[in-house]
């Protein structure tokens, strides 16, 4: 998805924001936000709202809908210039660089603190498109799914980064959490490269290193990663890891907390396997990460 917001953020003014955060808040309550509600709710006649409206859906910030009502409805647009807006307002970012890579469910970038640190921008999109497709054949006029879009994607930023900050507090190897807003998580941006595409030195360094961050996250966090795999893994050039990746993970006393911990073992266990010729033997792994044992 193009990143429309980082282009227009600069031609909006105060009033812009209001209004778009009137429409976010009309959203709460209906697919659309009313026209007269949001006048009223940011103090503006009508006429001078609607023309405002306007310049914001040519910006392609909002959309339009007319049935017994006039209302508007955000786009991922529209909700990035609102997290961006706040993230700047509280000092976090100060600009945006390029993307570091487009994901099924995420587009990350590279951004610049007011501190002038490096840190990385994850923006979560989860979209439904082949509904909305589904949608457009049928016409329906009422249809929950844009809302829940934006919803879905925040709710996905504030679990990933409940997530981050739990395994952060008691050291597991993951990027610092900085901040979150709406669908958006600041972190630490890692000097590294995904595991399937790293130079590695001696493999059962980087696999022992993968195993302790499961034996943490299960004693320490009560989490399980849930979607472990060699595209979460980044290696640094000394040879440590981050992982990465966290809105999928789940308790330990959760009920998929077994099965979900059984698959990251496998994917991990398969890919060192295939690549490299060495692994663990499962249920011994296991145990060691739950620290039923000592060693594996
Ligand atoms: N903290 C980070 N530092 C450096 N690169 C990162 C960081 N977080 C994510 N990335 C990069 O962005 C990609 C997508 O991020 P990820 O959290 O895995 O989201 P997705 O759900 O889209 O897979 C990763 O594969 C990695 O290349
Ligand atoms: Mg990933």
């Amino acid at each position: 998805m193009k990143f429309v917001a980082v282009e227009v953020l600069k031609d909006l003014k105060p009033l812009h924001f209001r209004i778009l955060q009137a429409v976010e808040w009309g959203m709460r309550f209906s697919e659309y936000s009313d026209v007269e509600e949001i006048a009223k709710r940011v103090n503006l006649h009508l006429e001078k709202l609607l023309h405002n409206l306007d310049f914001l859906h040519k910006k392609q910030l909002v959309e339009r809908w007319s049935g017994d009502y006039i209302g508007y409805r955000l786009t991922f647009h529209g909700y990035d210039c609102l997290a961006l807006n706040a993230l700047y307002e509280r000092r976090v970012i100060e600009s945006i660089g390029l993307p570091r890579g487009l994901g099924k469910e995420s587009n990350v970038y590279y951004a610049l603190s007011f501190d002038g640190e490096e840190v990385l921008l994850k923006i979560h999109r989860i979209m439904y498109t082949s509904f909305s497709q589904v949608r457009k054949k049928r016409e329906y006029t009422s249809d929950k799914h844009h809302i829940s879009e934006l919803y879905a994607s925040r709710i996905s930023a504030e679990t990933e980064f409940k997530h981050m900050k739990k395994l952060y507090d008691v050291d597991a190897p993951i990027p610092r959490p900085i901040d979150q807003n709406r669908h958006m998580i600041v972190m630490e941006q890692i000097p590294g490269v995904e595991l399937f595409k790293a130079k590695i030195k001696d493999p059962s360094v980087i696999l022992e290193q993968i195993v302790d961050f499961m034996a943490i996250a299960w004693q320490k966090a009560h989490l399980v990663h849930g979607d472990l795999s060699e595209h979460n893994v980044l290696v640094l050039p000394n040879q440590t890891i981050k992982v990465i990746d966290f809105p999928q993970a789940v308790p330990s006393n959760h009920k998929t907390a077994e099965e979900l911990l059984r698959r990251d073992v496998k994917n991990i266990n398969d890919y060192f396997q295939r690549k490299f010729r060495i692994g663990y033997d499962e249920e011994e792994v296991i145990s060691y990460i739950k620290g039923e044992t000592n060693k594996i």
